[in-house]
């Protein structure tokens, strides 16, 4: 077969599964989205645009080179403090995204004598990390602690239980303080990835803890960051491939990411967030994330709802497998403290029309 012929062949069997996906232009004037992560519109908040700005005349459009060959600028080491600060944690390393940290993180820590227990909803960025890692990979039921306490007590050596916080396409939360107890029972290492956790402080918990983030979300710029033991960041900082091998975190971003972060531990985050709070009760009272499932069941209804959301004026993105398991795509709902109540309102009525409409 030729390439050609594979490559037609890949794509027939895509449209044919009804998983066919293509890029369309980014439209913010004519819609309402709930499609960013951009959960406190800090994306185009002007003190953050400042500090980009003003990064860009001192430090260059990129960083030229990866850091442990061109240097550190100071921005990355004040980035670098403040999240760890903001954390708890002696130290933390940026890279140039999420996706890298935790591939990061779990192929250094991942190493072959070590077992990872991965929920299975985490992220695909730590999916991938554990594929690429050496140590044997156990996944355990979604936030199952049963499950996962049978898992840890028959594995030898040393172990690390990764999960996502809040988890990227139901929006719910992990138990933290069970996840944590188990791990301190079975000395195993947790490690966190927080980049959904927008409205859950960061605290200390009752085990060793090593957490992961992103820039790109709650911070509105671009990037990741691994927060944790001063000798876990060095050994990160000499033997993690998606840093070594990479230009590092442009300064701009690290930049837009700092004053960020600075609003964020700030009375107007905490204003932010309220306003935040407010708006998830509006569609879903008691839930504790702004990312909110919609879940129609088929590929076709989820198209279909999102077409039609799209007409009346809202951005809705399906969710269809593999992003989701077969059987249930859904629209994900992701609210930002940018959003009017009123917007939330009108789009709350929509989706009550979809079910009631569609369910008849
Ligand atoms: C839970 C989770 N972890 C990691 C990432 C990757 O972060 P980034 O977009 O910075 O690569 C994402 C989303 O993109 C995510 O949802």
């Amino acid at each position: 077969m030729s390439w050609q012929q594979w490559v037609s062949a890949q794509l027939g069997e895509v449209r044919a599964a009804n998983r066919w996906r293509e890029l369309t232009l980014f439209n913010a004037n004519l819609m309402i989205s709930f499609a960013s992560n951009d959960y406190l519109g800090l994306s185009k908040h002007p003190v953050v645009l400042q500090a980009a700005i003003d990064a860009l005349h001192r430090d260059g459009a990129g960083a030229t080179a990866s850091r442990l060959v061109v240097g550190t600028r100071a921005v990355h080491a004040e980035l670098e403090h403040a999240i760890a600060q903001w954390q708890h944690t002696d130290r933390a390393l940026v890279l140039p995204s999420g996706y890298q940290a935790n591939v990061a993180a779990m192929t250094v820590l991942g190493a072959a004598d070590a077992t990872i227990f991965s929920d299975e909803l985490n992220h695909a960025s730590i999916i991938d990390g554990c594929r690429l890692a050496k140590a044997r990979c156990v996944v355990y039921r979604h936030s199952d602690m049963q499950h996962l306490r049978e898992l840890l007590q028959s594995a030898p050596g040393r172990k690390l239980v990764v999960s996502d916080i809040v988890f990227s396409m139901d929006g719910d939360v992990a138990p933290l303080h069970e996840l944590a107890q188990l791990c301190a029972e079975h000395d195993a290492l947790l490690v966190l990835d927080e980049a959904h956790a927008v409205l859950q402080s960061p605290e200390r918990l009752s085990c060793e803890t090593l957490r992961i983030g992103t820039l790109s979300k709650t911070l509105g710029s671009q990037g990741g960051w691994i927060a944790g033991a001063a000798d876990v960041i060095d050994l990160l900082i000499n033997r993690a491939r998606s840093f070594i091998f990479t230009t590092a975190l442009a300064p701009a971003s690290a930049a837009a990411a700092l004053a960020a972060l600075k609003i964020v531990i700030s009375d107007e985050g905490e204003r932010l967030r309220a306003h935040l709070r407010r708006l998830v009760a509006v569609l879903e009272p008691n839930h504790s994330s702004p990312v909110i499932p919609f879940v129609l069941g088929d590929e076709t209804s989820a198209l279909r709802a999102a077409a039609h959301l799209h007409d009346c004026g809202f951005q809705v993105p399906a969710i269809r497998p593999p992003s989701v398991a077969a059987g249930t795509s859904r629209l994900r709902i992701a609210l930002s403290a940018e959003h009017q109540l009123e917007d939330v309102h009108r789009l709350r009525g929509l989706l009550m029309h979809i079910r009631q409409e569609w369910a008849a």
